[in-house]
């Protein structure tokens, strides 16, 4: 008899989308192809040696509970640096019993889903938003409200607009979720005085804030902004970080800072999950930083994403045309680009792959839709001259859509 699959699959499962960027992924594995679609580190940002390094001394000292089974919290001297390294740093209040180390940020993002949120539930968004998170939150079906971002990072009027008409039906989202730093996709950052707004908000309308941080490190200029779980004294904000961007994502390590109440139901979540994260790579993570590579380290990779922003920006100002906008982020992976009206980027996609140049259609970002004429470019993946050529090339996609698009304008198809 055939399997009726429909049958046993949940409903939740039959609700689950498999990622555009996954898809597009394939895509840009075809050869010649410059992607900045993908959101990789280079692989000259990992620091081969200095793992191989940390490898063969876990080796010499200590290597059968490295390959044994860990608690679910994370192997207690990693969730100690950790902590000490967020305090210092970043002024986050919190000790080795604050921090829950994760399967990567991803599944923080999963456990949250998983402990917060009941079908019907509503969540806030800044958009653009990571599709990630998304993809997490959309799997217990929750409603997503989308609030905007502007030069601020977040649109606190529009917030507080979205709040009162929620409250009206008597709805209070559970949380919101942002990426305050260098944002996956946008790489805006919320300005200091709306970090602190989006506090007072949400303690006035009692929801939680989830801080996903994966970029703050990543700074290449000005002064860093303090993450707005450093101003929380009352367990408001799950802050969120990871390795994949200052070690290697192929460790898939990261880690959750918020009160006790909250991580003790996050690891009886994560206990059905794993039971515990990867124990060889905290390992190596812990003497990475015990060693006193991290610091160093990530002084190294921000200098090398500095040199691909600017190579990339002097490219757009060269190539693209006039009509075209773009951001300037101060650190992190990506630059948001922003077409005229009359482009709309999905539809120009396949013309972008055809000159074997690909990028992230800006409306993949917006969970209920919008900003089709937007699209999001890495530039920490890609060679210098890949990162030239490939502008050059999306440039003349864009001046070949600028003239089709105009000529269909001025003159309007026979018998309209
Ligand atoms: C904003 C954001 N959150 C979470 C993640 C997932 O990171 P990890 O590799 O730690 O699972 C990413 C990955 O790119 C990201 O950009």
């Amino acid at each position: 008899m055939v399997v009726n699959i429909d049958r046993i699959f949940s409903k939740r499962a039959t609700r689950f989308r498999s990622s555009e960027i996954r898809e597009l992924l394939k895509i840009t594995q075809i050869p010649g192809m410059i992607s900045f679609a993908g959101g990789l580190p280079n692989p000259l940002a990992f620091p081969v040696e200095i793992i191989h390094e940390c490898v063969e001394k876990i080796f010499q000292e200590d290597i059968e509970p490295a390959l044994q089974y860990g608690s679910t919290e994370g192997l207690t001297q990693l969730r100690g640096v950790l902590a000490k390294r967020m305090k210092k740093n970043y002024h986050i209040d919190c000790e080795l019993h604050d921090v829950l180390i994760t399967s990567g940020a991803q599944q923080a993002l999963s456990l949250i889903a998983l402990c917060f949120l009941d079908p019907g539930d509503t969540y806030l968004t800044t958009v653009p938003a990571y599709l990630g998170a998304i993809q997490a939150f959309q799997a217990y079906e929750a409603n997503c409200e989308p609030i905007p971002m502007n030069d601020e990072g977040i649109d606190t009027d529009s917030l507080r607009r979205n709040l009162k008409r929620l409250h009206r039906t008597g709805i209070i989202p559970k949380f919101i979720y942002t990426v305050p730093t260098f944002q996956n996709p946008s790489g805006e950052t919320m300005s200091l005085s709306h970090r602190k707004e989006l506090l007072d908000i949400a303690s006035e309308y009692d929801f939680l804030i989830i801080e996903d941080d994966p970029y703050g490190e990543l700074i290449f200029e000005g002064s860093s902004i303090q993450p707005i779980k450093s101003y929380d004294t009352k367990g408001r904000v799950v802050y969120i970080s990871t390795f994949s961007k200052i070690l290697a994502p192929g460790f898939r390590l990261g880690w959750i800072i918020a009160s006790k109440v909250i991580l003790d139901k996050f690891i009886q979540g994560k206990q059905a999950a794993d039971l515990c994260t990867n124990v060889f790579s905290q390992y190596v993570a812990y003497e990475y930083i015990k060693g006193g590579y991290l610091d160093k380290h990530v002084e190294r990779i921000k200098e090398l994403y500095k040199r691909k922003r600017d190579v990339m920006l002097e490219a757009l100002k060269e190539y693209f045309p006039s009509e075209v906008k773009w951001t300037i982020p101060k650190g992190g992976m990506f630059i948001w680009i922003t077409l005229p009206k009359s482009i709309d980027t999905s539809l120009m996609f396949q013309k972008a792959i055809a000159k074997k140049v690909a990028y992230v259609v800006g409306e993949a970002f917006y969970p209920e839709g919008g900003d089709y004429n937007s699209m999001r470019l890495n530039f920490s993946y890609s060679g210098d001259e890949q990162i030239k050529e490939g502008i050059k090339r999306l440039a003349e996609v864009i001046q070949d859509e600028l003239a089709t698009t105009f000529q269909q304008d001025t003159f309007p198809p026979e018998g309209v």
